[in-house]
Parts: structure tokens; C-alpha cells; sequence
């Protein structure tokens, strides 16, 4: 399977006209921002009224010889609507099909454009309007952080977290998503997961992921393990208090960005979102940068991530990924990151939030586990993050 970088397909469009790109996600979303010239096929393209997949169909329309030069992409890596798609194509006969490398995402980080909206996901761009100081940290940084009340909630529930930990495999088992259970949203996300990355050099990371599905699936097993009950009213008191701060926060930026509450928080209708528990042990592997990484420079997909609380200093984040640092994230504050898909409820050029995880010395919960961190994911209601992409949540460079 072809793969063709961003840089490559400039260079081609430069000097080749015959070139074919094919968009494969959905029509709102090539509506909204697609490469120039681009062709839209959604590979989840139906036929009206009936559940019949007309991709190939669509595809047979543009009546192309089949040594035609084609690329297709999606929203971002590992975008499965592209993969599939290259596939249906090559196996229609054709034999010079790639796939854009990073997909939408990564041609914009490489400076490519767009249209009909242009879109500048690193160089922050100045709002016509005096921004709020949200709205202006973010536009500075790519990041913000801000005063958050639940900060001695998050403490205990990364506490809690631990201790849950600490029941037998066994146990943990039965917090584990059903076989074959697929989320589809962020807010159906759910569980005990376990990401084993021995292809990285890393040791399993174990996360526990609340949100309404949690909730339910695992009413019964959260009732039987005294760690789990805490664990769990440990993390309902915090998310209480999250999205709280999280309101409150938005009203802030109305002025720069009407209408973001609503978006965010839409009257009658479920929210968008899920507390992410991440565990890191420890690692002594350095990368080839000389950092003890725990996860790699990246942005979220979706609309934010809010850093809710972490045991000690790993996380650094930046307005691209050559300006990562350590912020000045203190006691008290959570971290507003956004993600990719920020800037259709906001201001173009805040953020996304590159970020990347490293373990630091102060970075040491036990002998067991590096490091602890909550995070809350949030998806604005209109257009939620891909829902197809089973990637985990980031973007990984
Ligand atoms: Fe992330």
C-alpha cells in the first residue's frame, strides 16, 4: 500500500495536473475545508433510502483510465475511511493509487491549503475583536491554564484511581468493555483498558475511562470492590466539578467565540464527553530525542482535552511541536488544550495544543507507576470527532 506524504503531493500538484485526489469523508465535513481540486467520494456514501455502501459506484463514475495517478485521504492518520478506500480502488484494477500520509491534518501542518476555508493549524492568527484572556492564552500559547475549584477533587480521585489499581487482575477484568463493544463517541467510550505498545519500547499503559457507559455497564462490579465504589464516587464528584469550570470557562470566551457554550454544553442533549484515568509505569528507555517518553508530541482529535490534574510534572504542551515546553501549570489550575477540531467553535489559530508526556524525575507515584493524570475530553455535539477512527485519541508524530 503507496503512502505519499504532504510534501510529496505538493510536489507533484506543482508539476502534474493529471493527478487525482479523492476526499473520502463525509460530505459536511468536505464542505467545510478539503484540499484544493479535491473530489469528494464518502466512503460511507449510501444509496438513498437503502443501506447499500455506493462508494465503488461513485468511484466508477469518474470514469478513470486505470494507470491514473489517485490519492485519497480522510481526516487524519490512521484514518480507516482512507485505508478502506485505497483497498476498494486497487481492487477495482487500478494500480497507482496512495494514500496522503496523515491525511487533511497532516497536508495543513505542512502548510497546504484549503479550501473553501483555509485553515492555519499552527501559526495562531489575530481575531478581529479583542480576545478574552482564554481566547488570548490560547492564541499566545496554543494552551491555556486556568483557576480550577476541583483541583482537590481531582487529587483524591487520582488517589482513588491508584488504589484501584491495586485489586487483583481478576477483578480489573470485569471492567473491561464487553468483546466486540465498539464506541462510536467519545461519551460512549467506557472502562478498564489496557494498551500493551511493546513496538514503542513501552511498558502496558492502564487507563479507566468514565462516562455514562462506565457508569452503567459496570454498576454492579463498582458495588463489589470497596476501591471501586470509592474510585467511582471519587470520579462523579470531580466530573461534577469539571464540567462546572468547564461552563464557566466557555461563558468567558462567549465574547470571542459566541455561541461555543452551547456547542459544547447543547440544551436537552447528552454531553459530548469522557474523564480519561491514565496510569504510566515507569520506563528507562530513552527515545532518540534523549527523552524518557511516555507519549510522543501529538494533538487530540475532537473539540479539547482539559489536563485536570497530574502527580507531578510530565506533561508539556506548546503551539506546535517544536515549541513544546512545560507550562506553568501550578497547583489549583487545570490545562485548557485544545484539539483539532477546536477552531470550528472558536477563533482559527487557538491552538490545537501539540503536548507530549515525559517522565520526570518528580514524576513518581510508586515503584510501580511513573505517573498519574486525569483528563477530560470534550466533543462539540454538531460535529464530534471521527467516529470511525479506532485510533486511540491522538495524532502521533
Ligand atoms: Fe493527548
Amino acid at each position: 500500500m503507496q503512502m505519499k506524504s504532504a510534501v510529496e503531493l505538493q510536489k507533484i500538484l506543482a508539476k502534474d495536473a493529471h493527478t487525482v485526489i479523492i476526499d473520502v469523508t463525509r460530505e459536511t465535513h468536505f464542505q467545510a475545508h478539503h484540499i484544493v481540486e479535491a473530489v469528494n467520494i464518502p466512503y460511507r456514501a449510501r444509496q438513498e433510502g437503502s443501506s447499500k455502501n455506493i462508494f465503488v459506484d461513485l468511484f466508477k463514475e469518474l470514469k478513470l483510465a486505470f494507470g491514473t495517478p489517485i490519492i485519497v485521504y480522510g481526516e487524519h492518520t490512521g484514518c480507516r475511511l482512507a485505508y478502506m478506500a485505497h483497498n476498494a480502488i486497487e481492487e477495482l484494477g487500478y494500480t497507482n493509487v496512495s494514500e496522503l500520509k496523515g491525511g487533511l491534518h497532516g497536508w495543513i501542518i505542512e502548510g497546504g491549503t484549503t479550501e473553501p476555508k483555509n485553515i492555519t493549524h499552527v501559526t495562531p492568527v489575530s481575531p478581529v475583536v479583542s480576545p478574552d484572556p482564554i481566547t488570548a492564552e490560547l492564541l499566545k500559547k496554543g494552551y491555556a491554564e486556568f483557576k480550577f475549584s476541583g483541583y482537590e477533587l481531582a487529587s483524591n480521585a487520582g488517589s482513588a484511581f491508584a488504589d484501584f489499581l491495586t485489586l487483583p487482575q481478576q477483578a480489573l477484568e470485569e471492567f473491561k468493555p464487553p468483546a466486540g463493544y465498539t464506541p462510536t463517541r467519545l461519551c460512549t467510550h467506557g472502562g478498564y483498558l489496557a494498551y500493551a505498545q511493546p513496538e514503542k519500547g513501552r511498558p502496558t499503559i492502564e487507563n479507566f475511562v468514565i462516562s455514562p457507559v462506565a457508569r452503567e455497564l459496570f454498576s454492579e462490579s463498582f458495588a463489589k470492590y470497596p476501591q471501586a465504589q470509592a474510585f467511582i464516587s471519587a470520579a462523579n464528584a470531580l466530573q461534577v466539578s469539571a464540567e462546572k469550570t468547564l461552563r464557566e470557562l466557555l461563558t468567558t470566551m462567549e465574547s470571542t467565540s459566541p455561541g461555543i457554550t452551547q456547542a459544547f454544553f447543547p440544551e436537552g442533549e447528552e454531553l459530548d464527553a469522557a474523564m480519561w484515568f491514565m496510569k504510566y509505569p515507569h520506563t528507562d528507555t530513552k527515545d532518540e530525542n534523549g527523552k524518557m517518553s511516555l507519549c510522543r508530541p501529538h494533538f487530540d482529535l475532537g473539540a479539547l482535552t482539559i489536563g485536570l490534574w497530574e502527580n507531578g510534572p510530565g506533561l508539556r504542551a506548546g503551539s506546535s511541536k517544536d515549541t513544546i515546553t512545560y507550562p506553568g501549570w501550578k497547583s489549583g489550575e487545570a490545562l485548557f488544550l485544545p484539539g483539532a477540531d477546536f477552531w470550528k467553535v472558536s477563533t482559527p489559530g487557538a491552538g490545537p495544543a501539540w503536548h507530549e508526556v515525559i517522565q520526570h524525575p518528580n514524576d513518581s507515584w510508586n515503584e510501580d507507576i511513573a505517573r498519574l493524570s486525569i483528563v477530560f475530553f470534550m466533543s462539540h455535539s454538531k460535529d464530534s470527532m471521527c467516529s470511525v477512527c479506532d485510533e486511540r485519541h491522538a495524532i502521533v508524530y
